[in-house]
C-alpha cells in the first residue's frame, strides 16, 4: 500500500496532516526517513512516526515446496488437507501462495508472505516462464505445436493465450512453457484438441527449479540469491 494511505487510514490523520508529516521527514520506513507519499509499504515493513511504531514489521519469508497430488492449493479447505497443512512454520497463516496448482498437479509452489515478491512471479506482464511436465491421454501430435504458439481462445475470460512453446517428448508426453496462470489453462489447452491431461507436475517458474532434493510434500526456505532472481 501507498505510504500516503497507509498514514490516512489512521483515524488521528487528515490527508493535509500526513503530507506535513513526511515532508517534515517524520516517518521512518524499515530505517529510512522517507518523504515519498507513493513509497511502498509492504506487510511486513516497519513504520514508525517520530518514536511511534505505527506497524512492528515482520520478517519477509519465502519457501519453496514440492506439491504433491492430492492436496489443494489454498490455506484453508474444510474437506482436504492443504498446502499450508505441509508447512510447519510459526504464523504461517500470514503467508500465501505465489500461483496456484490444481488438487491433482504437482510440482514446484513458492509460498511467501511478501506480496510484490509473488505479484512480480505471476503476473502475466512480467512473462516470467512456468514450466510444466505434462501426460495426456491421447497421442501429442505435430499439429499441436503451432496452435499453442499461436495461442487459444478463452470465451469464459474473452481472451488469447499468449504464445507458448510446447516441446513434444513421446507419443504422450510434452514439457510445456507459458508465461500465465489462467485458470485449468493447461487442461483447457490440451482439452482444445479432446486430450486429457492425466499428469501434470510443475518444474519451474522463472529461474526457479523445482530442488530435486525435495521429495513430494517437502519444503524448504528460499536462499536469499533465489529470492533476488525475481
Ligand atoms: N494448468 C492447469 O490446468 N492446472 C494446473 O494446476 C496448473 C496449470
Amino acid at each position: 500500500m501507498r505510504l500516503d494511505r497507509f498514514l490516512s487510514n489512521l483515524p488521528r490523520f487528515s490527508r493535509k496532516q500526513v503530507r506535513l508529516a513526511l515532508l517534515a521527514g517524520r516517518v521512518i520506513v524499515d530505517g529510512q526517513t522517507i518523504k515519498d507519499p507513493l513509497h511502498e509499504v509492504r506487510d511486513f515493513s516497519q513504520v514508525l512516526l517520530d518514536d511511534e511504531m505505527l506497524q512492528g514489521g515482520k520478517p519477509a519469508r519465502y519457501f519453496m515446496l514440492h506439491k504433491p497430488p492430492g492436496c489443494v492449493s489454498a490455506t484453508l479447505d474444510p474437506q482436504h488437507p492443504t498446502v499450508l497443512d505441509l508447512i510447519h512454520e510459526p504464523d504461517k497463516h500470514d503467508l500465501h501462495i505465489a500461483g496456484r496448482l490444481d488438487f491433482n498437479t504437482s510440482g514446484l509452489m513458492l509460498i511467501t508472505n511478501d506480496g510484490q515478491w509473488s505479484r512480480r512471479l505471476t503476473q502475466p506482464t512480467t512473462k516470467l516462464a512456468k514450466v510444466y511436465y505434462v501426460e495426456t491421454e491421447q497421442p501429442v501430435g505435430e499439429h499441436y505445436l503451432e496452435k499453442f504458439a499461436e495461442g487459444f481462445y478463452f470465451a469464459f475470460e474473452d481472451l488469447t493465450t499468449l504464445p507458448a512453446q510446447l516441446t513434444i517428448l513421446g507419443s504422450h508426453r510434452a514439457r510445456l512453457s507459458i508465461v500465465e496462470g489462467r485458470y485449468h489453462q493447461v487442461k483447457r489447452m490440451f482439452g482444445f484438441f479432446d486430450n486429457k491431461v492425466l499428469r501434470l507436475h510443475r518444474e519451474s517458474m522463472g529461474p526457479l527449479a523445482l530442488d530435486p532434493a525435495l521429495e513430494p510434500g517437502q519444503y524448504r526456505a528460499l536462499r536469499r540469491d533465489e529470492i533476488e532472481l525475481i
